[in-house]
This record gives C-alpha cells, sequence and structure tokens, in this order.
C-alpha cells in the first residue's frame, strides 16, 4: 500500500513562523521546490519504469544462465516464459508512457536536474498504481468495488463529487482514464507481472487485465461537476471551511501519523448535520516508519475519539473485503474492513 514522501514536508513548512514574514516566505518558496522536485521524479519515474521492470525480469534470466546446463535443460521452457514477461512489460510500459505524456502534473523545466532519483519507494507506487487501475477500472476490480464502493454509495443519499489525493501516480492514471476516456476494454495491462511468486500457471501470470470496463464518459450520467484536489488531505481540507455535505474516507484514516489530526479536519470540513462515511482497516500506515511519528489507536479507540471530537456513530458493520489482489494468487489478502456512517453533531 502507498503513501506519499517528500511535499510532506510542505505541512511542516506552513505550520511553523506564521508570525515571522522572511521565515514564512522562504518556507513557501522551499514548499514550491519540494512539490516541483516531487513531480520532477514522478516523472522520472514513469520514465524509467520500463528500464527498471525489465532489468528485474533480467536478473531472473542472469541467474537462469548461471546454472548448471543440466539444471537449465531440466527447466524446460523457463527462458521463454521471462521472454514472454518481457514482452507484457512493454505493453505496460507503452500505457505507462502514454500516460505521463497527457500529465497535469508537468514540474517545471529546471526542477528535473534537482529531481532526486527515484527510489525503490517510487517504483513501488507506480507498481500499486497499475494495481489500483484494476481494482478501480476493470472487471477483475468488480469483488473489491462492489464490497467496498456499494455500501459507501448506499450510505450517500446523493452523489457528491470532490476528491482528493496526494500520490501524483493515482491522479495521473485517473486524470488519464477520466479525461481521454478511452474505449471500454481497450487497454491491457498485466498488473501483477512484477512479482513471479504464488502464481499457479503460466497462464495466470501471462493474462492481461483490460481497463476500463465502462466508458469513463457514460458513469456521470451526463456533465458531471467532478473535481480532484491533488495534495495532502491536511493541507488541502484543514482550514476546517465547515461546508460539505459529506464526506468519505475508503482505506484512507489509517494513513495518518496523527489520527486526532485527521478525523479533526474530517469534523471541521463538514457542515453540522454533515455526514461521514468510513470504509477501511487500520493498517497504520507510518507504523514501521522510523522518520515518522505515528499514533496507532485500536478500531474502538477511533471510534471512541471519533464521538469525543464531535460525531453520533451509526450503522457499525465489518465488512470483508480485499485491496488491489491478484484473485488468481496463492497467496489472498482479506481485510476486515471497518465500515460506518457518522453525523456531525449539530
Ligand atoms: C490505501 S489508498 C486508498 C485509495 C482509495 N480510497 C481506494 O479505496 O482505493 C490510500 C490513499 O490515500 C492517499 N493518501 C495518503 N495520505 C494522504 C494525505 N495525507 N492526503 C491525501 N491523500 C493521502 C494515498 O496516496 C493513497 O492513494
Amino acid at each position: 500500500m502507498a503513501h506519499s514522501r517528500g511535499h510532506s514536508s510542505h505541512s511542516h513548512g506552513h505550520d511553523h513562523d506564521h508570525d515571522h514574514q522572511h521565515d514564512h516566505d522562504q518556507g513557501v518558496n522551499a514548499s514550491a521546490d519540494s512539490e516541483a522536485a516531487h513531480q520532477a521524479t514522478v516523472v522520472a519515474t514513469f520514465d524509467s519504469y520500463r528500464q527498471a521492470s525489465l532489468s528485474a525480469n533480467q536478473r531472473r534470466r542472469a541467474d537462469y544462465y548461471a546454472l548448471p546446463k543440466r539444471h537449465r535443460d531440466l527447466l524446460g521452457d523457463y527462458k521463454e516464459l521471462l521472454r514472454e514477461v518481457d514482452e507484457k512489460l512493454l505493453v505496460n510500459a507503452a500505457f505507462v508512457q502514454q500516460m505521463i505524456e497527457q500529465n497535469p502534473f508537468p514540474p517545471p523545466q529546471d526542477a528535473a536536474l534537482d529531481a532526486p532519483a527515484p527510489t525503490d519507494a517510487d517504483h513501488d507506487r507506480l507498481r500499486s498504481t497499475l494495481r489500483q487501475c484494476v481494482r478501480d477500472w476493470s472487471e477483475a476490480g468488480k469483488h473489491e468495488r462492489d464490497t467496498t464502493y456499494e455500501p459507501i454509495l448506499a450510505a450517500l443519499e446523493e452523489h457528491f463529487a470532490g476528491v482528493s489525493d496526494e500520490d501524483r501516480s493515482k491522479l495521473i492514471a485517473s486524470a488519464y482514464i477520466l479525461n481521454h476516456a478511452p474505449e471500454p476494454n481497450s487497454i491491457p495491462i498485466y498488473p501483477y507481472l512484477h512479482s513471479l511468486s504464488n502464481i499457479r500457471s503460466k497462464q495466470d501470470l501471462l493474462a492481461p487485465c483490460y481497463i476500463p470496463d465502462v466508458n469513463p464518459n457514460e458513469i456521470a450520467g451526463g456533465p458531471a461537476d467532478f473535481s480532484f484536489a491533488a495534495g495532502d488531505f491536511l493541507e488541502v481540507y484543514g482550514d476546517g471551511p465547515g461546508s460539505w455535505d459529506a464526506c468519505v474516507t475508503c482505506f484512507f484514516i489509517d494513513t495518518a501519523r496523527n489520527i486526532v489530526e485527521y478525523l479533526e479536519i474530517i469534523h471541521g470540513l463538514l457542515k453540522p448535520g454533515g455526514l461521514w462515511i468510513n470504509c477501511g482497516p487500520t493498517l497504520w500506515h507510518f507504523e514501521n516508519d522510523r522518520d515518522a511519528s505515528s499514533i496507532e489507536l485500536p478500531l474502538e479507540d477511533v471510534k471512541a475519539l471519533a464521538r469525543k471530537i464531535g460525531f453520533e456513530i451509526s450503522d457499525e458493520r465489518e465488512i470483508q473485503t480485499c485491496y488491489t489482489t491478484n484473485q488468481k494468487s496463492l497467496l489472498q489478502h482479506q481485510y476486515t474492513a471497518a465500515f460506518w456512517t457518522a453525523r456531525k453533531r449539530q
């Protein structure tokens, strides 16, 4: 599961030195620089997908050739399998390239010079974006959508538009699919090709997922007022405008370093009587991150905290679901996601 980095320094610059104009300006510039560097790193990650994924497969090939000939002969068509993996990785690379060519967040020209080189975590994030394309936009992701998004939609009496995310890889993918509305099932991708562990058969490994399973133009049933806010949730909604009718958090609240702050912001952005719908586990994203502080509450205590902050919680349920899981894998992660609806007390 991905979380973002780098530009989170944003919020630090933002929090401090409000009373000191000079420092504050420096904070804004530093923040803009780090945002530009982050955008440039995202582009570099997309650009290097082809090379990074092929070289991981090349490592397998080198290990194969290092075996004694007798063992290679016994392995039959392993070499051919690796050739086919390369071939499909190139299909993924073409899609990744198409997405980045339509990047709605291009870095300023000179930022590329200062961009930190993509790390393993950056590559991981892009691979997770490919899996999320399946979760959100393919027939294979229907089970995950049905188990999580359906109860959320059912709980919303009306549909509201407006989504925030800070992970540019995901936003680039969403923008590509929503704005360029490719024909249904016209894009084959192979999102599970980056690991050969827990694969039952060559057919399973090499099977494509097609996206999108619907025409993105048709899902809104007409012109929709749909927007994304790219950025840290704490910054985008931190001012507590109290103007939203509803807020949905799906597999999200556990991305908090400080769950108290998250719940306060959700509370602050809603109108009195506004609806908060939550669905997700408590896989505290920063639990094992030595560089981040992290508060890790049991689920019951998250709910108790929400009540203290000013929510009336109802419709509490547990939902069995998965998250970007390869349904054909021999390893299946299953979540018991906590679902609730909550009203901001008047
Ligand atoms: C596990 S994913 C869930 C995505 C989506 N809701 C779903 O159900 O597929 C968590 C998402 O939260 C985003 N995220 C994490 N921390 C964030 C923050 N502080 N502000 C905005 N988005 C954040 C990540 O980029 C990631 O897309």
